[in-house]
């Protein structure tokens, strides 16, 4: 009996020291950044021999500080011409019909299913690297699977509104979009 028990307890000692060693083991090093967007440029840099910690999170590009050639580059011809006439006010009652308000808010205090529209025209001037933030929102309405904003899923919003909404209509939302900004 008296054995049983001593065994137990070697068991159980034992088991203690290795989930020390385990803890121990995987305890992170306060001084190794932690895994960033900007991770692939630390490693290069480290590589080449320099000293980092760190690097300082990029500022947003805001849409004030593009010219019209950088916002508006790759649109197709008929939008870009649609644009010249475009209404962002006319967006509110399309983006109502076409429901889009059912998913997206302007409101940050609002509940919202798909992201927000808060400053969706900043937003969209370094959504995906290169391209334009006209053709960013156009991509995103008639083609929204071509990117998936982190945090959402795919297969959510409607895939049709190329077909069912007019050359004009995309354009008022574009600029209505665009104009949500700083
Ligand atoms: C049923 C919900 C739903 C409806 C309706 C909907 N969307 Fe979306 N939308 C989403 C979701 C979810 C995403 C994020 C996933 C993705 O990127 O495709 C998204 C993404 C977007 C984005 C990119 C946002 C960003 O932060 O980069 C734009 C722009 C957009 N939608 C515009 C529209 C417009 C304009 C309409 C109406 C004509 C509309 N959506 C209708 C759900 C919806």
């Amino acid at each position: 009996m008296k054995r049983l028990l001593s065994r137990q307890i070697t068991v159980v000692v034992l088991l203690l020291l290795c989930g020390a060693i385990l803890v121990v083991s995987c305890a992170p090093n306060a001084d190794e950044p932690i895994i960033s967007p900007q991770l692939g440029t630390l490693l290069a840099l480290r590589e080449a021999g320099e000293e980092v910690a760190a690097l300082p999170t990029p500022t947003p590009v805001l849409l004030a500080t593009l010219s019209d050639e950088q916002i508006y580059a790759g649109l197709p011809d008929d939008i870009m011409a649609a644009l010249a006439s475009a209404d962002p006010a006319s967006a509110e009652s399309i983006s109502l019909n076409a429901g889009c308000i059912g998913c997206h808010k302007l409101d940050l205090n609002e509940q919202s299913t798909g992201p927000y529209w808060y400053h969706m025209g900043d937003t969209a001037v370094s959504r995906v690297p290169g391209e334009s933030p006209a053709l960013y929102l156009y991509k995103s309405i008639v083609d929204p699977s071509a990117y998936i904003v982190p945090g959402y899923q795919d297969g959510l919003m409607p895939k049709t509104f190329g077909e069912t909404l007019t050359t004009q209509q995309l354009a008022d939302l574009i600029a209505f979009l665009l104009a949500q900004r700083q």
